[in-house]
Parts: C-alpha cells; sequence; structure tokens
C-alpha cells in the first residue's frame, strides 16, 4: 500500500500522543464540593458515596488546607441542616450564625485565598425537601426568589466570594445581582447553574444532605432532559440578568448540553460531576469491572472536551495526584 495520509503517525509513541494532545486537565480546572455538618471531630462517610465524607467545621479546616496544599483553590460549600430547624421559608438559611454562615468563616479564617462558593437553594433547609417555598403542591416562584437574594447576600456578608443558585426559579440571577449591587457586595461573583435538568443522578447528594424531596419531584422547575434548545435559552437569560459563570450539571449525559452552551456564550462554562456520576464509577470500580483511575481521568477529561472550562468533582483530589 501506498498511503498519502497515515493517521497512525501522530499515535505510535508516547512522546508525539503527548504533544498533540488537544485537552489537558490542570488543578486549575477543578471546584471541589465539600459537605459539612454540625459538631466536633465529625468525618461522616456518605454511605452511597464511598470514600466522600461529611465534616465538621474543624475538619473542614484541616481539609482545605490540605486542598490547598495540593493546588485545589476553589470549593464549594453544602451544608447539612438539622431536622429541627427546616421550615417553608428557609429560615435557618438566613441565619447569620447559621452553619453555612460559619462555615463559609471557617474556611476564610483557615485559607483565606481559597475560592469559596456556596450552594442557594432551599432544599436543605425545606421540611420539604425542595428548591423553594412550598404552597400546596406548587414550589412559588416570586417568593422563593426574594428568600434566595436574601441568602446570598449573607453569605457574601459571611466571606464568600461566589453565590451558586442551584435552584432553577425564574429570575432569581437578577435579583441576586440587584440585592448584592444594593448592598455593596459589587465583587460577589454569581456562577449560575442555569442548565439544571431533573435527574435521578442527584441521589447519593440528597442521601449526603437528607434532602430528597417529600412528595413529588423537582420538574416543575429542573429541566425535562429531552431539552436541547432550551438549556441556551436558560443560560443567555442567567448571562444577561449578571451571571459570571454559568452551569451545565449533570455532565456526563449531558455532553451534548454542554458543547452547546459553550458554543452560544461568551463568559466560563462549568460543569457538574455530579454525585450519582461518582458513585457509578465507585461502584463498578468496587466489583472490578473497570479501572477506577483510568475511569476519573476518561471522564474527566470527557467533560472538559466537551466544552467545560472548570469542572465541580467529588474526584478533585484523586484527580490531581493522578495526573501529578
Ligand atoms: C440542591 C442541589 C442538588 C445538587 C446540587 N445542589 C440536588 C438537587 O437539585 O436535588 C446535586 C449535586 C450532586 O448530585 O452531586 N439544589
Amino acid at each position: 500500500m501506498h498511503l498519502q495520509r497515515r493517521n497512525r503517525i501522530l499515535r505510535q509513541s508516547p512522546a508525539i500522543r503527548a504533544l498533540v494532545t488537544e485537552t489537558i486537565l490542570t488543578p486549575n480546572d477543578f471546584i471541589v464540593p465539600l459537605f459539612v455538618v454540625e459538631g466536633e471531630n465529625i468525618k461522616e462517610e456518605i454511605a452511597s458515596m464511598p470514600n466522600y465524607f461529611r465534616l465538621s467545621l474543624d475538619n473542614l479546616a484541616r481539609e482545605v488546607k490540605e486542598l490547598w496544599s495540593m493546588g485545589l483553590k476553589s470549593m464549594l460549600l453544602f451544608i447539612k441542616c438539622r431536622d429541627e430547624l427546616k421550615d417553608n421559608k428557609g429560615t435557618e438559611a438566613l441565619n447569620p450564625d447559621g452553619l453555612m454562615q460559619q462555615a463559609i468563616k471557617t474556611v476564610k479564617n483557615a485559607c483565606p485565598d481559597m475560592l469559596v462558593m456556596t450552594d442557594v437553594a432551599l432544599d436543605p433547609f425545606s421540611s420539604f425537601g425542595h428548591d423553594g417555598i412550598v404552597d400546596g403542591a406548587e414550589i412559588v416562584n416570586d417568593a422563593t426568589v426574594d428568600v434566595l437574594a436574601a441568602m446570598s447576600l449573607s453569605h457574601a456578608k459571611a466571606g464568600a466570594d461566589f453565590v451558586a443558585p442551584s435552584d432553577m426559579m425564574d429570575g432569581r440571577i437578577g435579583a441576586i445581582r440587584k440585592t448584592l449591587e444594593e448592598n455593596g457586595f459589587t465583587k460577589t461573583g454569581i456562577m449560575s447553574y442555569s442548565a439544571k435538568y431533573a435527574s435521578c443522578f442527584y441521589g447519593p447528594f440528597r442521601d449526603a444532605l437528607d434532602s430528597a424531596p417529600g412528595f413529588g419531584d423537582k420538574k416543575t422547575y429542573q429541566m425535562n432532559y429531552a431539552n436541547r434548545i432550551e438549556a441556551v435559552k436558560e443560560t443567555l437569560m442567567d448571562i444577561e440578568e449578571g451571571a459570571d459563570i454559568v452551569m451545565v450539571k449533570p455532565a456526563l449525559a449531558y455532553l451534548d448540553i454542554i458543547r452547546e452552551v459553550k458554543n452560544a456564550v461568551n463568559v466560563p462554562v462549568s460543569a457538574y460531576n455530579i454525585s450519582g456520576e461518582y458513585a457509578m464509577i465507585k461502584a463498578a470500580a468496587n466489583m472490578g469491572w473497570i479501572d477506577e483511575n483510568k475511569a476519573i481521568l476518561e471522564t474527566l477529561t470527557a467533560i472538559k472536551r466537551a466544552g467545560a472550562d472548570l469542572i465541580a468533582t467529588y474526584f478533585a483530589k484523586d484527580a490531581v495526584k493522578l495526573i501529578g
């Protein structure tokens, strides 16, 4: 055979493969989600997320120092709220001494340069396990947005660098931006969960925070996974309303959406490699059916290749060690 082009030339050795690699993961790509609980010296493993833990504030301080030493510079805070503090108004979410507000201060004290992002949604604080205020069977939009804006302000006051609204109410980005502006928080960023789908893959996360919806599902606010164009509409509106970073979530079953959004916007795009995606790799690896380390790198590289500029992932520490 005499071929004009032999594509295998560019794959024949580690050196040439390294030279022509298109997508390279670095520690700068990752946001580390962390789960916080009340108490002291607590490090509880989450049953459906092997080797991932809920941490008390003292252990949170230790953890962020370790992350920083590994080159991980951004994190996303979630708190597990005690049942007695849950209601239908998000009262505890606004408590200036609440667990989230304390967690923000703890991280900033332990590691002042760490970028602190906070989850903004009512589900961990809701007696119904919904992201908004419930009236009958309805998740009420506008009253919820008022609470989300107040919650964001409370996080900013505690020292959050970014708030990350994950609720999918209409108009919340504009309301949050307005509230931050009116109160002088002109440096607080908004990372919006813009295209967040109603997904079965959030299951392990809801175990972690004990936040599963008490009735119904989240389909009246989170998106229908059959839809693609709608993701672009949601994302462009969030940018218009003031989002600094937009997010697609989940990541793996939505790589096409990540690319679609990446091509449509001029702000950084993040993707959330969520709890169920973590659990699937952990479970298959535990059975000996896949190689965990290879699956982690292949997955994260695919998410970045799809168009994610940054990735929230429970595998951040593993990935940093692997790409070392
Ligand atoms: C809460 C929230 C969820 C996740 C992040 N923020 C769950 C949900 O919407 O039910 C999921 C993260 C994950 O599964 O890793 N609004």
